[in-house]
């Protein structure tokens, strides 16, 4: 296992009133890609800026490296930020925004060109140096920022949103990448993005935020598939929450209620009989299955509504007790609107939570 590269132990900031972080613990390993993902104000670039040293915690400690840096300023972290706005200096060179660091560091001439044309050369720009930064796209001039920010060899790059200007198909781009580059320098990336497909596609763990605690973390696979909590599950990602409640509690199975119908499924320690739960399950899990087909899952449904999306057709169900079902459904041929249908899904693929009056619903 690699060792920890950043590390936070109880980390609390208070606005007056407000918790914007409200007491997390997390360890960042040498070499990692980890995202923070969250929805708007859960604190995300809070926590960056106290990783920096722009902000201070309320409480709690900040380890960079092994060394408490709780009382050391940002330019003695080794660390380095990119933010989305990419606050490059607009008179200067592409060549000399990159040397600007090293000429403050009175870097010798011949080693600071050397590691201007290094890095312009991993972010594919060494023909641009000549030029001023409006005169590059949003996409070079991020890719400038980041030059920028690699070139002082820092141990940790944080990087808040740095593709949130961008149009779609250049973001895609760039975090393509921007994981390229993070692989071949092995330094540390903590990232924060609100967009979940960016997180799933780029990081090798994820951090999900709200409202500034921390609701799971685990690498893409697992926060997509078996997100722990409701919030998780809708906040990643298309997902059916259904209302059931507990009939049957085996030693290693729950059968529950769903509309008319019994299903039983993985059981949860916490979950009891005559518990209300509710049951998150991906539309592109559900298929459709003839009647006189049998599966351990078999939910009988009325078709509402069919929608071609290109790819895969959205199909709209209902259950008997009006709940509905919607399905991504790439084999569409057996259903069409205002017919009986039915439905089969993986049991593994079904989480259940217990119902919580306190939960938010989505
Ligand atoms: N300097 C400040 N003074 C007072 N409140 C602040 C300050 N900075 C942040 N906050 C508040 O703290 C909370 C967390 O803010 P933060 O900027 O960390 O959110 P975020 O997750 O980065 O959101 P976004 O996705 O919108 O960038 C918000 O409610 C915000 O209004
Ligand atoms: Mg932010």
């Amino acid at each position: 296992m690699a060792e920890s590269m950043v590390k936070l132990e109880n980390i609390t900031k208070q606005f007056g009133e407000l918790h914007a972080v409200d007491n997390i613990s997390l360890t960042i390993k040498q070499g990692e890609f980890l995202t923070l993902l969250g929805p708007s104000g859960c604190g995300k670039t809070t926590t960056l800026r106290m990783i920096a040293g722009f902000e201070n915690p309320t409480s709690g400690n900040i380890w960079i490296n092994q060394a408490l840096v709780n009382e050391i300023a940002p330019y003695h972290r080794e660390v380095n930020t990119v933010f989305q706005h990419y606050s490059l200096f607009p008179h200067m060179t592409v060549f000399n925004n990159v040397a600007f660091g090293l000429k403050m560091k009175k870097v010798k001439k011949a080693e600071m060109m050397e590691r201007v044309y290094n890095v312009l050369d991993l972010v594919q720009l060494k023909e641009y140096e000549n030029r001023k930064p409006n005169q590059l796209s949003g996409g070079q001039q991020q890719r400038i920022a980041i030059a920028r920010a690699i070139i002082n060899n820092p141990q940790v790059l944080l990087l808040d949103e740095p593709l949130g200007a961008l149009d779609l198909k250049l973001r895609k781009q760039m975090q393509l990448e921007l994981k390229h580059l993070q692989q071949s320098l092995g330094i540390t990336f903590i990232y924060v993005t609100h967009d979940q497909e960016e997180a799933l596609t780029m990081s090798d763990r994820i951090v999900v935020m709200n409202k500034g605690k921390i609701e799971q973390v685990d690498v893409p696979r697992v926060i997509y598939e078996m997100p722990k909590t409701l919030f998780v599950s809708s906040f990643i990602g298309d997902t059916n929450i259904l209302k059931g409640m507990v009939h049957k509690k085996s030693n290693d199975e729950l059968t529950l209620q769903l509309g008319a119908e019994m299903i039983t499924v993985k059981k949860e320690p916490t979950i009891e009989v005559d518990d209300h739960v509710l049951l998150s399950i991906r539309p592109e899990n559900i298929y459709f299955i003839k009647e006189t087909e049998s599966h351990d899952i078999k939910i009988p449904v009325k078709v509402i509504e069919c929608i071609y999306t290109g790819s895969s057709t959205k199909v709209v169900t209902q259950l008997s007790d009006g709940q509905k079902i919607v399905i991504q459904s790439t084999n569409d041929a057996i259903v069409t609107k205002n017919t009986a249908a039915f439905l089969t899904w993986k049991k593994e693929l079904t989480v259940v939570y217990k119902a919580n009056e306190k939960e938010e619903t989505f």
